[in-house]
């Protein structure tokens, strides 16, 4: 089979493996990683993080851009911590408008000096956030600004970063024998080196960028240190699905989704990425065959130049070195049923809506109780896929389109295809507070997308 039939089966969903033709792609940069946040531990059990916002001068995909960051590169720096850790991020904003941030699917409280998106940080001032995370809560989230009508804009400059939360289950002998990297897909589109303003049609399709990143590189290759590597995928774009595969038919192991162990690794031929999603993905090399993880179509129904199947990132073997066993055993979610549900909840989402409403800050659209299981059944009405995002409280799967999930696994963000009813079993745990939901599909969200909930002890 020729490598355009490889990639043309592959992109049909055909699962069948192909013989690999003779690679001449994989030649781009070596896949750089996101520096570390500036950090310290005084003392046991307490990060110290700066953090600014600011902008800056990036290289991206090998040319200048002028974009709004993290620590002044592009994506954001790397905030490391472990389970348990107090956190103390002094956050400084050096921008030339407010904003704040948001600690992607992290589940500390909505409130305070925690993941307080009501927080409006103005230029020059400086902000320390503060909060703990539980043990139990390791996996790889993200963060960016989260203040309501200017998200789309400063996400689309380049103000996305990611954050890992060590876990006991990475120190497994074979997680941890893998390369763990750390992957931020982000596109952009420039114009004279800036980011390509909204246009008015972005508020509704989303907007995509022609170049598709990869930490900040179009294309670039990774040379494994070992015989298996670890992905940890972040889709930090505004509107841009990933839908993804490898080029010759082998499997993606998928350890994780949203930051969230599965009980053990699935073998896909492809998964789905829609914006704010991650997945941890464990990938064997075998032999000196590379493997490029490809970047497939996907319709989410917008018009758009169809996109061809295009190598995202292409996996060089180290020689010599051979894949390491698969885990057996990771972290069980725990099996939660539709029937110990005791609030059952409807949610709609259609353009610009959620149930019939813009958002309103000051109205609130969902009270629910802190110790309860709820039920949440969200359909999309639109013409459109939507994302659905509930902050703090992230939740499994229960069922979509009334197909029962697979297996347990736990989600902060699901999407929903036009027509699509997916039912969620949510628990109400740890931390009351005010927050939101949203579509993820940031544009959407800004222009209101988004409801309100309070969860009262
Ligand atoms: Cu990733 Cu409400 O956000
Ligand atoms: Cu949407």
């Amino acid at each position: 089979m020729t490598r355009r039939a490889a990639l043309q089966a592959l992109a049909g969903l055909a699962a069948s493996p192909v013989v690999a033709p003779r690679r001449t792609f994989g030649a781009g940069m070596e896949l750089l990683a996101p520096p570390p946040a500036p950090s310290r531990r005084p003392e046991p059990g307490l990060l110290e993080v700066a953090l600014d916002a600011r902008p800056a001068e990036v290289a991206v995909a090998e040319r200048r851009a002028s974009l709004w960051t993290y620590g002044g590169t592009f994506p954001g720096p790397l905030v490391r911590a472990q389970e348990g850790d107090t956190v103390r991020l002094r956050f400084r904003n050096r921008l030339p408008e407010a904003t704040n941030l948001h600690y992607h699917g992290l589940h500390i409280p909505p409130t305070g000096r925690a993941d307080n998106i009501w927080l409006r940080i103005e230029p020059g001032q400086t902000f320390d956030y503060e909060f703990t995370i539980p043990e139990g809560e390791g996996g790889t989230y993200w963060y960016h600004p989260h203040l309501h009508g200017t998200i789309s804009r400063q996400l689309w400059r380049g103000m996305a970063g990611p954050l890992v939360v060590e876990s006991p289950v990475d120190a497994i002998p074979e997680l941890a024998a893998a390369d763990d990297r750390v992957v931020v897909l982000k596109d952009l589109a420039l114009v004279d080196g800036w980011p390509a303003p909204h246009e008015k049609r972005d508020w509704h399709m989303g907007k995509e960028g022609d170049l598709v990143l990869v930490n900040g590189a179009l294309s670039p290759r990774l040379t494994a240190r070992s015989g298996t590597v670890r992905l940890r995928l972040i889709n930090a774009s505004n509107a841009r699905y990933f839908r993804l595969g490898s080029d010759d038919g082998r499997p993606l192991h998928l350890i994780t989704t949203d930051g969230h162990f599965l009980k053990e690794p699935v073998a896909l031929d492809e998964i789905l990425l829609s914006p704010a999603q991650r997945a941890d993905l464990l990938v064997p090399l075998a032999g000196e065959r590379p493997l490029a993880l490809m970047h497939l179509p996907y319709d989410r129904r917008v018009t758009r130049l169809p996109l061809r199947p295009t190598p995202l990132l292409t996996l060089i073997p180290k020689p010599g070195a051979k894949p390491g066993p698969l885990p057996g055993r990771l972290l069980e979610p725990p099996p939660l049923r539709i029937a110990d549900a005791s609030v059952r909840r409807r949610v709609s989402m259609a353009m610009f809506h959620i149930d019939g409403k813009p958002f309103n800050p000051a109205r609130l659209d969902t009270l629910a109780h802190l110790g309860d299981l709820e039920h949440w059944e969200i359909v999309n009405y639109g013409t459109m896929d939507h994302n659905f995002h509930l902050h703090t409280w992230y939740f499994q799967v229960a069922a979509h389109n009334g197909v029962p999930a697979p297996y347990p696994r736990w989600q902060d963000t699901v999407n929903l295809k036009p027509g699509d009813r997916v039912e969620l079993l949510v628990p109400m745990r740890s931390y009351p507070g005010r927050t939101v939901y949203h579509c993820h599909i940031s544009e959407h969200g800004d222009k209101g997308m988004m409801a309100v909930i309070d969860v009262r002890g």
